[in-house]
């Protein structure tokens, strides 16, 4: 025993020995290279331009591959294809003075060929393995096209459904957000940076950018440190732990400086607190964009505000290839600056491995046997089917049974609305190299599902966003004739994602109108909601009874539908964002403080709206199923915990209904008593379990003190004795609760 004992620690000592050997060298490698860098080619290597296949902004990059000829350019974005980036990669390697590689970027947010649903959808599984499995996916097909690095994971915590980049994060919450970063960082960076078939990540967009007033794209974030700290920070600090290769910087101001040029963020958070030892690149221009924020006049101080802060790289703005030279000849930033940057980039080459072999990851070959491969497919399928959350299946009058699933027998099934047969929808915003020509629209996923026998009907009713009722006669004569309407309605995918605020959380359009004309008709109507945030849908709510939320599924959106509409897929997602009754209660989210004044409807000197509710339509981690779960009396095996210990709760969960279903069981914790006011309940544990009809489980999850810890009244992190309340439920209202101290 002895001997294997130090055989093993001969070997930890070796591996140790080994890899420290290797990074030296490699670190002595970029110190000789930096060594026989002009100003201009370190600069160049700081400089991160757009192909002409893509872009968000307004600076289009012409002649960008003369600047890749010229050493001006140290990574590319939007492009890709093996052929493609082998072609640039081949100017920057054969036509430049030092051969120096190029990396090359994409937006590749959810799924790269093969699109899974947007994150927000993805979030609703509620499923770390599932959004692990499809981040690995998206990673094998764009490394198989030639891409080093994903602009992802978006980690930006979102309380407010105006803002349209909610759809491209996971949603309201700390905790769910966290453990999704670092799901998504696994499975970017699958076994390491370097290995052929995993890219970079990119923590983004940091900081808080989720946190826009109003909910409008770009504008003002303003917060307490405390709020920051505790809300919007750890699912970054996540992904920061979890390895994250990269982090980019936010468009949004912050405490008054924008993010590009705050050193706060940029260098003592990130890598002082964070330990963060990436490079960091700017948004899309957005060094730029702190002229018209107002915090420099110039091209000059924006660079040397930037780079001092602790922007290694600078994304298509140009300011740092226009300026930093000539800062440096004047003295005033110094050189060293500069190679402190250029070495963070050099190192993830090397990493990467290009400096072996530049076109290591641009293999055509590989790029045919991979791309949209069967098993990608049918992995995307399941992902979207576990997206998908169940708001409401109700009984039809004089009917025992519920509206869904559906019988794949129905004699005559009506499908309409204008997101039924909408293909290009169907992958939502952001959808990287996703062909939406190669999508699943819901009609033809319906019309696989049914028995040859039924006859499936089809009306678009309207379209999504004009004022035309001119289809609603059409739609509603083919309602007439059918047994069951499945009512497809919601967004365009161009409604969400960046640049896409919206004030009114309505349909849009004139759906609401259609949705009440094919209610006249007295069918059962399931409505099946395609969107990139929460919406408004208080009178479908009131009136449907069956509504199945669906987000932008991706490329096998159809198919995962019909899987849940025909009962083949139990539906088991929960919402991880909070559904309001009217955009009047925005900011509105489940762990909100109490107030001094609590909500009482008999009080009117106490925290709610004359003519409102204060209680959202459905709350976060909200969602039904085909079987129903019951949850039984929580069980603690300590009531008295100290700070050296942990706590054990307990939850008997059983399948009361006749199939077998996932459930996702929730811990939530309140700390009742702070020297800081605290939530009324923040989420710290989920598992997702299967029941089979009739099964029970003791559910079993362990509290740590961290889970207990927040940022003290002085600000350090930690925790205080009292009373606390555990609540255990299938969402965030309703739920069991017990109650335990800590001494
Ligand atoms: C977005 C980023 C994105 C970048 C590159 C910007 O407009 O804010 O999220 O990664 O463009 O496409």
């Amino acid at each position: 025993m002895q001997k294997f004992l130090t055989l093993i620690c001969l070997v930890a000592l070796l591996t140790a020995c080994s890899k420290e050997n290797q990074t030296n060298r490699v670190d002595s490698r970029i110190d000789s290279l930096i060594n026989v860098m002009t100003l201009e080619e370190k600069v160049g290597q700081l400089s991160l331009y757009t192909s002409d296949w893509d872009v968000t902004g307004p600076t289009m990059r012409q002649g960008y591959k003369e600047d890749i000829k010229k050493g001006r350019v140290g990574a590319i974005f939007n492009a890709f294809t093996a052929k493609y980036t082998r072609e640039l990669q081949e100017m920057a390697v054969k036509e430049t003075r030092l051969h120096i590689p190029l990396i090359f970027g994409y937006d590749v947010i959810h799924g790269h060929r093969t699109i899974f649903p947007i994150p927000l959808g993805a979030a609703a599984s509620w499923d770390m393995e599932a959004i692990e499995k499809s981040d690995r996916i998206a990673a094998e097909e764009a490394s198989a096209e030639g891409l080093h690095w994903a602009f992802s994971p978006m980690l930006d915590i979102a309380r407010d459904p105006r803002w349209g980049r909610i759809a491209e994060g996971a949603g309201e919450d700390t905790y769910l957000g966290s453990r999704i970063a670092e799901a998504r960082v696994r499975g970017l960076q699958g076994k390491g940076v370097g290995e052929l078939n995993s890219v970079m990540a990119c923590v983004k967009h940091f900081a808080a950018y989720g946190a826009a007033q109003a909910g409008r794209d770009y504008h003002t974030v303003d917060m307490s440190d405390r709020m920051f700290r505790e809300v919007y920070l750890p699912p970054y600090a996540a992904a920061i732990k979890a390895g994250a290769a990269t982090v980019m910087s936010s468009f949004n101001e912050f405490d008054g400086v924008p993010a590009s040029g705050s050193k706060y963020l940029m260098t003592d958070l990130l890598r002082g607190e964070l330990k963060f030892n990436g490079f960091v690149v700017s948004d899309y221009t957005s060094i730029m964009e702190m002229i018209p924020h107002g915090v420099v006049a110039d091209t000059a101080s924006a660079a040397a505000l930037a780079l001092e802060a602790g922007v290694d790289m600078d994304m298509q703005a140009g300011f740092y290839e226009e300026a930093l030279g000539k800062l440096v000849k004047k003295g005033t930033i110094n050189e060293q600056l500069i190679n402190t940057s250029v070495r963070r980039i050099l190192k993830k080459k090397f990493e990467l491995g290009l400096f072996d072999d530049p076109y290591r990851y641009s293999d055509v070959e590989r790029e045919k046997n991979t791309v949209m491969k069967l098993e990608f497919l049918e992995a995307a399928r399941d992902v979207a089917r576990k997206s998908i959350v169940l708001l409401k299946n109700g009984q039809l009058p004089r009917q025992e049974k519920l509206l869904l699933p559906l019988s794949k027998e129905v004699k005559q099934l009506a499908v309409i609305g204008p997101l039924a047969d909408a293909r290009k929808e169907m992958i939502g915003s952001w959808s990287a190299a996703g062909d939406w020509k190669k999508s699943v629209t819901l009609l033809e996923g319906i019309k696989a599902a049914v028995s040859p026998k039924t006859n499936v009907l089809f009306a678009r009713g309207c379209n999504i966003s004009d004022d035309s009722t001119t289809y609603f006669a059409e739609a509603v004569r083919v309602a007439d004739k059918a047994d069951v309407v499945v009512l497809a309605l919601g967004e365009g995918a161009w409604m969400t994602g960046e640049a896409a605020s919206r004030a009114s959380l309505a349909l849009p359009g004139v759906q609401q109108k259609l949705v009440e004309e094919i209610a006249k008709t007295g069918k059962p109507i399931v409505v099946v909601l395609m969107n990139g945030r929460p919406l408004t849908i208080n009178w479908i709510a009131g009136h449907i009874p069956a509504i199945l939320e669906t987000w932008f599924l991706g490329t096998q959106a159809g198919n995962a539908i019909a899987d849940v509409l025909f009962g083949d897929f139990n539906p088991s997602g929960k919402l991880p964002v909070t559904f309001p009754r009217s955009v009047g209660q925005i900011p509105i989210f489940y762990n909100m403080k109490n107030t001094g004044r609590p909500m009482d409807r008999n009080n009117k000197y106490t925290s709610k709206y004359l003519d409102e509710e204060n209680e959202p339509l459905y709350p976060f981690g909200f969602g039904l199923s085909y079987t129903t779960f019951e949850y039984g009396a929580i069980k603690l095996l300590k009531e008295h915990i100290t700070t050296q210990d942990e706590l054990t709760v307990l939850c008997k969960v059983t399948n009361t209904g006749t199939r077998a279903g996932e459930e996702v069981v929730q811990l939530y914790v309140r700390d009742l008593i702070g020297s800081v006011t605290r939530p009324v309940k923040e989420l710290k544990k989920f598992q997702k379990i299967t029941l089979q009809p009739g099964e029970s489980r003791e559910v079993s999850f362990t509290l740590s003190i961290q889970d207990l810890a927040f940022y003290r009244s002085n600000m350090s992190f930690g925790t205080e004795p009292g009373d606390f309340h555990v609540f255990i439920g299938g969402n965030s209202r309703d739920t069991k609760a017990a109650k335990f101290v800590l001494d």
